[in-house]
């Protein structure tokens, strides 16, 4: 391995640029040379790559979005596109790929590498946090700071006119940030795709806080719920309960910019090192994650197949908290 290459792919995520940074310096650092692909996938398609330096990554550790740029490549997805990939990086001699993203980004990089055998490590990078293999996914952190301090502010409006407030977060397929967010910020509930038939229950429970005569009532639903989203839960839960004033937020791709927390810089900056020492040293085939506190390597394959566990502790201290 002389030469490796770094790209982004998929829905950026705050911490991707820490991780770039990272790959880029522990590369350098082993003396070896790096090259950036812009627009993810589509980059190493159309040849969208340049060589890096340690310099080329300062003032980014601190800012949000991928300044590598990032891209749903629906030309990769095909096996003529890939092509078109490979050749780019036979071009340029590179001899290895690090790719930062999530589900799609890990599950392209399995295929590239089982068709090519070009050897790719991946860096998961999705603030829905749905990865196997890893406890955080980059972004994560960011995202639910970023939805708490809406909540808060959602919070002071809601209780000051007694009103119903259903707030809508990301997560198509997961309800990492909906639980994690809605349980520090105090939520009435929490509606996520992992749980199933919950309506009733939550008709049930905002029954019994009137009845408690509490002034505000958040209920946080994840994007990927079964409700089919926050205005049309709202608009039965209405239906139901006509003596509420409900209101809708959807809090949408605020949640995926801003600054990254410590933690987002921090495990960035540690996957990023691990990921490119590991391709460095001939590994290859794997994501990199954080299983408490350490550094693990997951087969990309796995990653792929399997689902995190929701954490069934965290649900129930959502249900004890709330009532
Ligand atoms: O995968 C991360 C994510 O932010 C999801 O939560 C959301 O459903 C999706 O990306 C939105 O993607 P896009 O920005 O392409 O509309």
């Amino acid at each position: 391995m002389n030469k490796i290459a770094v790209l982004t792919s998929g829905g950026d995520a705050p911490g991707m640029n820490a991780a770039i940074r990272a790959v880029v310096r522990a590369t350098v650092y082993h003396k070896k040379r790096i090259m950036g692909v812009q627009y993810g996938y589509q980059g190493l398609i159309d040849d969208q790559i340049v060589e890096l330096n340690a310099r080329s990554v300062k003032n980014i550790i601190n800012r949000g979005g991928t300044f590598l740029k990032s891209y749903r490549s629906k030309d990769f997805m095909e096996k003529e596109g890939r092509q078109k990939a490979f050749e780019t990086l036979k071009k340029h001699k590179i001899d290895g790929l690090v790719v930062i993203g999530g589900d799609g980004s890990l599950t392209g990089a399995d295929i590239f590498e089982k068709e090519f055998g070009f050897p790719c490590i991946g860096i998961p990078g999705t603030i829905d946090n749905d990865i196997y293999g890893t406890h955080y996914a980059l972004g994560f952190d960011t995202a639910v700071n970023t939805v708490i301090d809406a909540i808060d502010k959602i919070r002071d409006t809601a209780s000051s006119h007694s009103r119903l407030f259903f707030i809508e977060v990301m997560g198509r397929d997961a309800g990492f940030i909906a639980l994690y967010s809605g349980i520090a910020g105090g939520a009435e509930a929490i509606l996520i795709p992992e749980m199933l038939n919950e309506e009733e229950k939550l008709l049930k429970k905002l029954k019994m806080s009137k009845a408690r005569k509490k002034t505000s009532n958040l209920v946080v639903v994840a994007e990927g719920d079964q409700s089919g989203g926050a205005y049309e839960l709202a608009r039965r839960v209405g239906n139901r309960l006509p003596g509420y004033e409900i209101k809708v937020t959807i809090l949408g791709h605020i949640q995926r910019g801003g600054s990254p927390t410590y933690f987002d810089r921090v495990l960035g900056s540690r996957m990023g090192v691990e990921a490119a020492e590991a391709l460095l040293a001939g590994k290859s085939n794997v994501m990199v994650g954080i299983k408490n506190n350490k550094m693990i390597h997951t087969p990309l394959e796995k990653t792929i197949k399997l689902n995190p566990e929701m954490n069934r502790e965290l649900l129930r201290i959502a249900e004890i908290c709330s009532i």
